[in-house]
């Protein structure tokens, strides 16, 4: 699904004052696309990602979906997975909440567990997953609806370094065969390049972007080759210094 951004701004009104927490953002997301938007702490991202989903309310600008009712799945950095259901029926949760739990939707989710790892996991319990099979149970929970739009916000965080990146990889080779459209929150530059077909960075709050750049990273590279592209480096440096500038 194609969805752009025109000129949204946020303001939130408390009882005493008035709290300008994005100035003015506007991008483009095209169907199958991962944008990852950087920005240091309290710019905005969050806000953001919760206007884009439909929970908060933008104070000016307006998002257009090419489509009236958008499928919209939006995923915590927390994988809230529920502590008392085995990983099928939490990776079913959204079908279930959408009245949409047939055998033919149980068996897809089935079949995505096998796929990304998960088969001896199943019908276990959440505590006996590693936090990097967490997050795949809770990608699959919200890929399991089919969404037209994928919202991540900061997935990735709760990881130590190394599951980090090899999480992320899965979870890129992922969203490209399934031709996911995603906007990825992170605050990781290297995670924006190597995840981004554009990566749009986001000035301190209130924010307003402040560059939008293609990586155009070969997809077939594993994620370390990417790493260590002059490319890579270069843009790992460009955005380092945007971000430094306020
Ligand atoms: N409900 C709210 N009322 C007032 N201010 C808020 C509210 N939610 C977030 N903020 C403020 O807006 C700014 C942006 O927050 P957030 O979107 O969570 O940033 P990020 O996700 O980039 O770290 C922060 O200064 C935060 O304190
Ligand atoms: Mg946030």
């Amino acid at each position: 699904m194609n969805v752009i951004l025109n000129n949204i701004k946020k303001i939130y009104n408390n009882q005493n004052d008035n709290f300008e927490a994005i100035k003015n953002i506007s991008f483009n997301l095209l169907d199958g696309e991962i944008i990852s938007i950087v920005g240091k702490s309290g710019c905005g991202k969050s806000t953001l990602l919760n206007i884009i989903s439909g929970l908060d309310k933008q104070t000016r600008g307006e998002i257009i979906f090419d489509n009236k009712n958008p499928k919209i799945s939006y995923m915590f950095q927390t994988d809230a997975l529920l502590p008392y259901r085995n990983v099928l029926d939490n990776a079913c949760l959204g079908l279930e909440l959408m009245n949409n739990k047939t055998n033919d939707n149980i068996d897809k989710v089935k079949n995505m567990l096998k796929e990304y790892g998960l088969k001896d996991f199943i019908y276990s319990k959440p505590n006996k997953l590693s936090g990097g099979m967490k997050q795949r149970v809770a990608l699959v929970r919200s890929l399991a609806i089919n969404p037209d739009l994928l919202l991540l916000d900061e997935p990735f965080s709760a990881l130590d370094y190394y599951n980090r990146i090899k999480v992320s990889e899965d979870v890129f080779k992922i969203l490209k065969n399934n031709k996911v459209s995603t906007i990825l929150i992170t605050h990781d530059i290297a995670e924006a390049i190597t995840m981004g077909d554009k990566v749009v960075v986001l000035s301190s709050s209130p924010s307003i972007v402040k560059n939008i750049y293609k990586p155009n990273l070969d997809d077939n590279l594993s994620f370390i080759d990417k790493r260590n592209s002059q490319k890579f480096n270069d843009l790992y440096k460009q955005i380092w210094r945007d971000l430094n500038e306020k």
